[in-house]
């Protein structure tokens, strides 16, 4: 195994131990941030003069090779090489030979795995919010072209009153907005540049902290070299964000299995993201969206993998947080992976509209219109709640619908009850005559679609 030490090693390390460390197998994922670091430290220490500035072109020209190779995808990945910072420094020493040597100068594995997995979360965390965006214009699109959809909503998994379908899929919108304000709300505390804190304690060698700060983008530098090397904040943060977002993700495709039942039947989910079954020729089993309930799960437990890792750990390297990585880009990529499914999802979704519209008949889901029609003629809530339930229980009991009263059977649960009162128990009416800010009037449910149009496309 290659290694970046060794002169003082009385003996070569066991096998069974090299296998039990190696990362590459992981952390191949950082070789490109590995080389961004790397010229950008290249770069300031030749400005520095501590390295000579042809030494300093040497280097930032070998990385750059390196990136191109690793971005078209031929870089020689060693799976003999303890990792990737040494994988890489290797590969530069063939390209560049003695100068290669420079580059660690000043600069230790532990102030820069922390620079490459943070460079890599913001280079992640921006795709996984164009992918929750692109997600969201989805399910706007959808709600657009459905925009007159009425249909039954639920408590308990109920039937309880009727909303906009655009309405039920305008609230998946806002749950991802708040995915992507808590990944932005994690990059601004990640944002700042832990290099040059070396192995923990700063460095006695003349380097300019701000420049690479500057030459990387870092909106600002670390004040304490421990708290550098011993911070892995920013992972939990992501991983948070990112099981929030699984737990959303996965509530979804829930309503989505649900929905497509037979039972239900109110939408059709495209045949590409269905499977059948072995012995029962007639399924069409929604196993991607059931995947992406379970996957949460993964999610979840890859946050809590690394809150335990991080619990109780003295300060400041230690080899445990190697084992951060594999949580953190399974996560990344699962995440990516359902955004881009579910994305799919709501392109090729179509919704059953003469299934639902028997649902949306069923004149209970409008008691509680008939209360505000009571509450308006100054009845109490108590008293409507009592009366129309005594109404409902007495169509239910006779196999009567509430339309099917006459005057003076309404008058006998109210006085204050006008055959006007009928013109109620139509989901059209019931979803217009809502008036509260967020409520599912349709004028106000436009608003709020055009107002997602204009906002997803900035
Ligand atoms: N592969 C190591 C990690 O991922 C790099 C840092 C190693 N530093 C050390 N002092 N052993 O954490």
């Amino acid at each position: 195994m290659s290694k970046f030490w060794g002169s003082r090693f009385e003996g070569s390390t066991d096998s069974l131990a090299d296998k039990f460390s190696f990362s590459i197998s992981y952390d191949y994922r950082l070789a490109k941030y590995d080389c961004i670091g790397g010229i950008a430290h290249a770069k300031m220490l030749g400005q520095c003069k501590i390295i000579s500035s042809k030494d300093a072109a040497q280097i930032t020209s070998g990385l750059q090779k390196l990136l191109k190779q690793i971005e078209k995808g031929n870089f020689k990945y060693n799976p003999k090489a303890e990792d990737i910072h040494t994988n890489i420094q290797e590969e530069l020493k063939k390209l560049i030979g003695e100068a290669a040597d420079k580059l660690h100068t000043a600069r230790s594995r532990n102030d820069l795995i922390v620079l490459d997995i943070k460079l890599y979360c913001l280079d992640q965390i921006e795709q996984i919010k164009t992918l929750i965006q692109q997600l969201q214009k989805a399910i706007v699109v959808f709600a657009s072209k459905n925009k007159d959809v009425i249909i039954p909503a639920y408590t308990h998994l109920q039937a309880a009153q009727v909303v906009l379908l655009a309405h039920h899929m305008l609230a998946y919108v806002e749950m991802l907005e708040r995915d992507k304000t808590r990944l932005k709300d994690a990059v601004k505390r990640m944002d700042a540049n832990p290099l040059g804190s070396c192995a923990l304690s700063g460095t006695s060698l003349a380097i300019d902290r701000s420049l690479t700060t500057k030459l990387l983008g870092f909106a600002m530098t670390t004040a304490n070299s421990m708290d550098s090397v011993s911070d892995r904040d920013f992972i939990v943060e992501t991983l948070s964000a990112i099981a929030i977002a699984g737990m959303h993700c996965s509530r979804i495709a829930e309503d989505m299995i649900i929905w497509a039942t037979n039972e239900f039947n109110f939408v059709n989910i495209d045949w590409s993201l269905c499977t059948g079954s072995s012995i029962m020729p007639h399924k069409k089993n929604p196993d991607i969206l059931e995947l992406i309930r379970g996957e949460t799960a993964k999610l979840y437990s890859n946050l809590s993998e690394v809150l335990v890792l991080l619990k109780g750990l003295s300060l400041t390297y230690n080899r445990d947080l190697q084992l951060d990585k594999p949580p953190l880009f399974e996560s990344i990529e699962k995440m990516q992976d359902i955004l881009q499914l579910l994305t799919k999802l709501f392109t090729g979704l179509k919704i059953n509209q003469q299934k639902i519209q028997p649902h949306i008949q069923n004149e209970s889901l409008f008691s509680v219109d008939i209360m505000d029609y009571l509450i308006n003629k100054n009845v109490s809530y108590r008293q409507a709640h009592d009366t129309v339930g005594r109404m409902i229980k007495e169509c239910l009991d006779k196999g009567k619908k509430l339309s099917d009263l006459s005057l003076a059977e309404l008058r006998k649960f109210h006085s204050k009850f006008e055959l006007d009162v009928k013109k109620l128990l139509k989901p059209e009416v019931s979803v217009k005559i809502k008036k509260s800010i967020g409520s599912t009037n349709p004028n106000f449910v436009q608003k709020q679609l055009n107002r997602w149009k204009k906002t997803l496309t900035k």
